[in-house]
């Protein structure tokens, strides 16, 4: 039989920053990138649309790539269409394949270092949906969550803005510094490229929880605690950047992730 890949699904190419992450930590898994970058922005999407878009993209990496898991990096995509899409459209269409989030392996990762008084950025969806307040409330409800809403930051990240950017995030997280937060939870798949702007405002030593830290061993342990799974996903090191539209930012986008050319194909699922 022949092996079967692990998926990595996101809005657009945020996600190629976990994706690398997961490269880095097991070289040896066969994965496709998919990013629907026809339709990023996903976070000014309704619901609806958001579960139509991951649930076309999903069933993709399922039938045309046969990818046994398919991890959503993004985390709109985690807090919209995540539990319908495994309660309901996984059980019908593939009942043997697995769909994962980011939202409560993060959170996971923040209880476990016990960080009591938890602080998070993301986008106005996420913030909107109330599913990282609602998922810790089910992990561990003696543990406290504050959200801040920041909308200007994928749009500066996406536009080159970054050297605009420092004035806003401090704005942004004066309401987080004024709750004492312990920690600061990156609830976005593009936050990871504000590292050194929030060491600059935060200090060296400030726990911010990044899902590219996260999500690669976190990834490992459910393989490990799945062999089931991991027995069929093939380990020949093999890569696919797949795309639903393609521009030259995106290519240079990818090249300052990797530093390095990828080949990214333009796939229309
Ligand atoms: N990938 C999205 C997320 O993690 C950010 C970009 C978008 O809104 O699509 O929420």
């Amino acid at each position: 039989m022949a092996d079967m890949k692990l998926g990595v699904f996101d809005s657009g190419l945020g996600g190629l920053l976990i994706a690398k992450a997961i490269e880095d930590n097991r070289p040896d898994i066969d994965m496709v990138y998919l990013g629907d970058t026809l339709h990023v922005p996903y976070g000014k999407r309704s619901k609806d649309a958001i579960y139509d878009y991951s649930r076309h993209a999903i069933d993709y990496l399922f039938s045309e790539k046969d990818c046994q898991i398919v991890l959503t990096a993004c985390n709109t995509v985690s807090a919209a269409a995540l539990r319908t899409l495994q309660q309901t459209y996984l059980p019908d269409a593939y009942p043997d394949r697995r769909i994962l989030g980011v939202v409560v392996p993060t959170l996971e990762e923040a209880i476990s270092s016990g960080y009591k008084n938890i602080g998070i950025i993301a986008t106005e969806y996420i913030v909107e949906s109330d599913i990282y307040a609602a998922e810790l409330k089910k992990l561990d409800p003696s543990f406290t969550i504050h959200q801040q809403a920041t909308p200007l930051l994928v749009p500066l990240i996406e536009n080159n803005g970054l050297k605009w950017v420092k004035p806003i995030l401090e704005d942004y997280l004066e309401p987080l510094l004024a709750a004492q937060v312990e920690c600061l939870i990156l609830g976005c798949t593009h936050y990871p490229h504000l590292m050194p702007v929030l060491r600059d405002i935060l200090g060296d030593q400030f726990p911010i929880l990044s899902q590219v830290d996260i999500i690669p061993y976190k990834l490992n342990d459910y393989l490990q605690r799945h062999p089931v799974f991991d027995e069929k996903i093939g380990k020949n090191g093999t890569k696919e950047y797949l795309v639903t539209d393609i521009t030259r930012g995106y290519k240079e986008t990818a090249l300052s992730i990797y530093n390095k050319e990828i080949e990214i194909q333009h796939v229309k699922p």
